[in-house]
Order: structure tokens, then C-alpha cells, then sequence
């Protein structure tokens, strides 16, 4: 396109201030700012910043919209008869075996409130090993696929795909590159990258990054369903033959990844779509829960039921609303096509405020201490709605949940709590396989267990003294 093309394009779409340097830029600077602006589907983007700020401000209580998941939707792993457990187990390690089952790893994120500059799952804890979130979640696949070929004679394997982002793609594959795959085969790990949209001001101006640069943010988690369809991970999850997707974020340490026992769980229930959710700690835990929306299953927001709501109780003085939601599902790869093929365009939009890094009017690059504009996301959970057999499967947070959100300053999900949560759970690991005692930071390597197994012939009667790492 030429400048003339480019301006009256811009104009109707009331964005003409991105060339308000245009005449400081160099032929190459130039270039950039129009593949830039070209690449965009203006018509498309403006409607998005419209759509989300219109959802977001016709936001109301959806406490007279909401029921709890009914009992017949929902099994917890405190009250599953042990048979049921194992009978759960050895169907999702069959899946595993036939090579059925695969992992969508949620990498995409920015990591800002964490505030690396890496992706986040090459994140050390300070654990003894100083193993990073990535490689204790492939570990843990290597791990599954022993016990898989040890019950059934041979495995597949699981196929790992990663969705990353502009902010995260070529330092996440050279990080697992010269990790060698942490043993796992180079063919059976693919990063993805989900795409970008443009950030805005909070009165729809596309943001300027650089004189010649919009700037842009990955289009959230639920950025997954395009980015499936659009990166060829539909069509090589069909090639592999895979039918369960266990999909979650890449900053939960504790993660059971392609955990047998969820995807045995699904299958068992024949459910298309599921999640896996922890008790609230409180009613005012802001965190969402899942539950039905108008009678479809969806996850609201701590913001949008009123206090009355998220503390009501039933007889056994249980929250009502208590499923608490852990970013953590299974998908069947059938319902991961519907979605991609007809819905994905249709996720709601969420607006989030945030400081957002701009050039200035006289071409300076700031950057804001208070939000100064939006990102648009999609989250992964909005096509609960969508499914025709949805299923909860609660799980004990202090075994399955940890998130590393923050640095430590701000002293809950922050590296310390990841670290002390991992060392705690290996600790009561080796105390139920008949330890004595456990002074200190005594950490398991996952290749030697992967929810607590095989640990009796190490433990028993005996006594452990961290820093240790038992391998
Ligand atoms: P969060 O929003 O909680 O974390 O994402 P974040 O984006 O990594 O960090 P902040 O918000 O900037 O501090 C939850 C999960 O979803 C993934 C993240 O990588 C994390 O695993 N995610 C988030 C994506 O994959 N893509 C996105 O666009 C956003």
C-alpha cells in the first residue's frame, strides 16, 4: 500500500495518529510501520476494542443467573473410593500408552507481575536440584510414560505442545533445545505461538510502542482455540491420533501433567470438556469458581457476585459456591476442533488495564507507573459453555495447586510459597511411604515418582536430612 493508501485507511478507522512520526523515519523505519499497519485486520481489531469495552462495562451481579455445579457433574478426589481411583488410573495410563493423550503447556504469558524477562517456565524456585518449572513438568512426563510401558508392555508417548507467544517462542525452544528435550523426544515436544492484538488507550487509540512500532500483547490464554487451527496443531494431534488434551498453565509447580487419573476420570464420564478445581480457602478468595451461567457451565469472577452470594453456605457449612478454578482442563480433541472451527471467534473479550510502555507526543519512550491502557484477552475456560458433557474433578490444592505469580515481595504465589509448597508435598510423600523423619529441604526428583509411587523401598524407616535430592 502507499502512504496515501495507508493514511485514508487509518482515517476510517479513526487510528491516523500512527504516522504522526512518519516523517522522522528512516526508508527502513518506514517499511516496518506499514507491514505493521498492514498486517492488521483494522476493521476486525477496532471491533474487538469495541465489543470488550461494551462487555465490560454492561458487567453486572450474575448472582440470580448462577447455580452450583449440580452433584451429578462433579466427583472429588477426598470422597472417591480407592478401586474407583486406580480403576481412573489405569484408564488414563492406558490412553497414555495407545499414545492418546496429549499436553497443551500454556506458555504464552508476559510473566509481568512475576517480573522476568524470560518466560516464566524457565523459572528456578531455589529448589535443592534448582530444577526450573519446565523441566520438572518433563521430567514428569518421562516419568508417566515408565509407569504407561510398565502396565501395559509398551507407550507411545505424549505428545507436549507448547503455546507460546512473541514475548516467549525462541528462548522457549532454544531453552528445551539445549536441555535436549530433557530426555523426551525432540519430535514429541511443538511450540505454538498464539497471536497478538494491538493495545489501546482506554479511548481506542492503537498504542505506539516505538515511532515505527505498534505495540502489542498475546491475545490471552484463550488465544489457544485460533492459534490450534491457524499453527497446524488440529491437523497433527489428528495425524498422532490423539483424543484427550490435558491442557494448563505452565506456573503451577505442583501440576500432575496428562494426569492419568483426570484423564481416566473424563473418559470414564464420557465428558468432552472438563476442569479440575480446589476449595476455595475462603468465600473472599478472589478467585473464579465454576458453576452454571444461565444453566451452561461457565467460571465467574470473584467481582461479579455480590459478597451475600460467594458466602453462602450449605447445611454442612460448605461454601455453595466453592469450586475454585485452577486454569487446568481436559478437552477431547473433537471438541477442541468444534471449537476452533466455529466458536473461537466468538470468545468473549475481556478487557485488562495496564501499564502499557508508549512514545509520547514529542517522540519519547515512557514508561507508566498506572495503567494507561488495555490488553484484550480471551480466557481458555469461556467455552465451557460450549460443551455437551462437562465434568468437575476436585483435587486437594496442597497436592495439585501452586501458582507462581509474583516475586517474592508480595509473599503469596511467589517463588518462596512454590518452593515451600513442592518441599512440603515430597516431605509427606516419604512420611506416608514409612519415613521416620524429614529434617529440611528433601526434594524427590520426578523421574523417581510422579504423585507420591514407588517411594516405600527408599523410605521406609529411614531418616532424611535436606538439602537432598533423591533421584
Ligand atoms: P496469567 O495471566 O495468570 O499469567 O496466565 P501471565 O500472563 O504469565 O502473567 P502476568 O499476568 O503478566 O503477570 C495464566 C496462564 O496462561 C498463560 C500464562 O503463560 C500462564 O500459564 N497465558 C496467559 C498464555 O499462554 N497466553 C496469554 O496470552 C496469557
Amino acid at each position: 500500500m502507499t502512504y496515501l493508501e495507508i493514511k485514508a485507511l487509518l482515517q476510517k478507522h479513526g487510528q491516523e495518529h500512527l504516522l504522526q512520526f512518519w516523517d522522522e523515519l528512516s526508508p527502513e523505519e518506514r517499511d516496518c510501520l506499514i507491514e505493521d499497519i498492514e498486517n492488521l485486520d483494522l476493521m476486525e481489531v477496532t471491533s474487538y476494542f469495541t465489543r470488550a469495552i461494551k462487555s465490560n462495562e454492561s458487567k453486572s451481579l450474575l448472582d440470580e443467573k448462577i447455580q452450583p455445579i449440580p452433584d451429578s457433574s462433579i466427583e472429588s478426589i477426598k470422597t472417591v473410593l480407592p478401586e474407583q481411583l486406580q480403576k481412573y488410573e489405569r484408564l488414563g495410563l492406558e490412553e497414555i500408552a495407545k499414545g492418546k493423550a496429549a499436553i497443551i503447556l500454556m506458555a504464552g504469558g508476559q510473566g509481568t507481575r512475576l517480573g522476568v524477562d524470560y518466560p516464566k517456565g524457565m523459572y528456578n524456585v531455589g529448589l535443592p536440584s534448582n530444577k526450573t518449572l519446565f523441566e520438572l513438568q518433563a521430567l514428569r512426563i518421562k516419568r508417566l510414560q515408565h509407569m504407561a510401558r510398565e502396565l501395559f508392555g509398551d507407550c507411545a508417548g505424549i505428545a507436549l505442545y507448547i503455546m507460546t507467544s512473541d514475548a516467549t517462542h525462541e528462548t522457549t525452544l532454544a531453552y528445551f533445545k539445549e536441555n535436549d528435550y530433557f530426555g523426551l523426544n525432540e519430535n514429541q515436544v511443538k511450540a505454538f505461538k498464539q497471536s497478538t492484538l494491538p493495545c489501546f488507550t482506554f479511548d481506542g487509540k492503537i498504542i505506539l510502542d516505538d515511532k515505527h512500532k505498534i505495540a502489542r500483547a498475546p491475545d490471552g490464554n484463550g488465544g489457544l482455540y485460533v492459534a490450534l487451527e491457524k499453527e497446524g496443531i488440529l491437523s497433527d494431534m489428528e495425524n498422532r491420533g490423539i483424543n484427550s488434551v490435558h491442557v494448563f498453565s505452565v506456573d503451577n509447580i505442583l501440576v500432575k501433567v496428562a494426569d492419568p487419573v483426570f484423564i481416566g476420570y473424563c473418559l470414564s464420564r464420557s465428558a468432552d470438556c472438563a476442569a479440575k478445581v480446589v476449595s476455595k480457602r475462603s468465600a473472599d478468595e478472589p478467585v473464579g469458581v465454576v458453576c452454571l451461567v444461565d444453566g451452561l457451565f461457565g467460571v465467574v469472577e470473584y467481582s461479579e457476585i455480590s459478597k451475600t452470594t460467594s458466602q453462602l453456605c450449605n447445611d454442612k457449612g460448605t461454601l455453595v459456591y466453592n469450586a475454585g478454578n485452577i486454569c487446568n482442563h481436559y478437552f477431547t480433541t473433537e471438541f477442541l476442533n468444534k471449537i476452533a472451527k466455529n466458536y473461537s471467534k466468538e470468545l468473549d473479550l475481556h478487557v485488562a488495564k495496564k501499564k502499557i510502555p508508549f512514545i509520547d507526543a514529542s517522540g519519547t519512550k515512557c514508561k507508566p507507573s498506572t495503567s494507561n491502557g488495555i490488553k484484550i484477552e480471551k480466557f481458555v475456560f469461556d467455552v465451557f459453555k460450549y460443551s455437551s458433557k462437562f465434568a468437575a474433578w476436585e483435587v486437594l490444592r496442597e497436592d495439585e495447586f501452586s501458582g507462581l505469580k509474583n516475586s517474592d515481595s508480595a509473599k503469596e504465589d511467589c517463588p518462596t510459597t512454590a518452593r515451600n509448597h513442592i518441599l512440603d508435598l515430597h516431605r509427606r510423600w516419604l512420611l506416608k511411604s514409612g519415613a521416620k523423619n524429614v529434617d529440611g529441604n528433601v526434594e524427590i526428583s520426578p523421574l523417581l515418582s510422579y504423585a507420591g509411587e514407588n517411594l516405600v523401598d527408599i523410605a521406609k524407616d529411614k531418616s532424611f536430612r535436606g538439602p537432598l535430592v533423591l533421584n
